[in-house]
């Protein structure tokens, strides 16, 4: 079938009371590996791209290889995503690309790293919805800001430095018109997210239910949702790895968002682990190896196992045939006649 609105994706899932799992790519194997996961377990998904994973595959080999996902596996609607727009050109250049969906990430500045202000953000990302909307494109905006740095992107420090002020994101939700909304609840993006397993003064689980409380009709977006697992972990360590002690986001505080309004749950790090950890074991054991197929089946396969589980846990699993997906030109005229409101539930504090 042809790339769906991630907006129809979201808008299902809220109806199933599930999230859908964000996957990262940055090559063709890890597409094999989210789509065989998908076809597993009769998944919807969404894929995404960084501006760092366009940028190293060139975004036409990811746009075409997404493309080919859809023909290849007719059953299982894709939402393509753009994750951590950093501009609006970033955006609009995606959206013109193929892409059925775009972050615009207004919490930091152009440069990817300095925290905005709320009317630099608010500004920039109405403007890309009223260029996403009219084209029928899914527009997630960002309202407070990650901690951590992946590949250039991002504040640094923790992730409490700009916890989500509930106010403010429901201010941001109705001057924007976002169909999705990611929040900053103390994660942040890679592997070292805390270094104990974390509780609420860490994992502000309490500000995710107070923003849904007054925005029950919302999606939102919880990025930095790797779990980290450790075996994971040890598996990295145990073939010549050096990652030190580290924490991610425990999958039932996932389950807990995904009960209070969580639709979208961003995961790239775990997928990273399972990925490295698979390649070094195969060249630890025969370092005469040099066929990178050998190398590559195996953390295809290591990775396919990861999204699978998370599939299953953040209950998207078996709702790939739930619904007939809509043109992205009907969605557009959707936006456009109001039948797909933007305007967001505010309930009273
Ligand atoms: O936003 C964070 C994702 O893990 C993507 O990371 O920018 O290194 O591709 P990246
Ligand atoms: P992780 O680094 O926790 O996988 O987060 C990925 C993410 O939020 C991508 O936007
Ligand atoms: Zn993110």
């Amino acid at each position: 079938m042809p790339l769906v609105s991630m907006r129809q994706l979201l808008d299902e899932a809220a109806k199933g009371g599930y999230g859908v799992g964000a996957f990262n790519v940055n090559d063709m194997e890890q597409i094999q590996a989210i789509m065989e996961a998908a076809r597993e377990t009769r998944s919807p998904v969404i894929i995404q791209a960084s501006r760092g994973a366009r940028q190293f595959a060139q975004d036409r080999y990811l746009y075409h290889l997404i493309l080919a996902a859809s023909e290849l596996y007719p059953e299982i609607p894709i939402a393509m995503h753009q994750d951590h727009g950093n501009s609006f050109e970033t955006c609009k250049s995606a959206i013109e690309l193929g892409f059925t969906s775009v972050m615009m990430d207004g919490s930091l500045k152009a440069d990817g790293k300095t925290p905005s202000s709320f009317e630099e953000n608010v500004e920039v990302t109405r403007k890309v919805v009223d260029f996403a909307h009219e084209r029928g494109i899914t527009v997630e905006g960002e309202i407070g800001v990650l901690g951590g740095v992946e590949d250039g992107h991002g504040a640094g420090g923790s992730g409490l430095d700009h916890i989500t002020d509930p106010d403010q994101a429901v201010e941001f939700a109705e001057r924007t018109g976002v169909d999705a909304l990611a929040i900053a609840i103390g994660t942040s993006h890679g592997a070292y997210k805390f270094n104990k397993k974390p509780d609420g003064s860490v994992l502000k689980m309490d500000v995710l239910i107070a923003i849904h409380k007054r925005l029950p009709n919302t999606h939102l977006v919880m990025h930095g949702s790797s779990s980290v697992p450790k075996d994971l972990q040890d598996i990295i360590n145990q073939y010549g790895g050096k990652l030190k002690e580290t924490w991610g986001v425990p999958v039932e505080e996932i389950q807990l968002g995904i009960r209070n309004g969580v639709r979208k749950v961003n995961v790239d790090t775990d997928n990273r682990l399972a990925i490295t950890g698979a390649i070094r074991k195969v060249l630890w054991e025969s370092p005469e190896k040099f066929d990178p197929r050998d190398y590559m089946k195996p953390a295809r396969e290591a990775m396919q196992k990861v999204v699978a589980l998370r599939m299953t846990q953040f209950g998207q699993a078996g709702h790939a045939g739930d619904y007939t997906p809509v043109s992205i030109a009907d969605i557009a005229k959707g936006y456009k006649d109001g039948s797909l409101s933007t305007r967001p539930l505010v309930a009273a504090k």
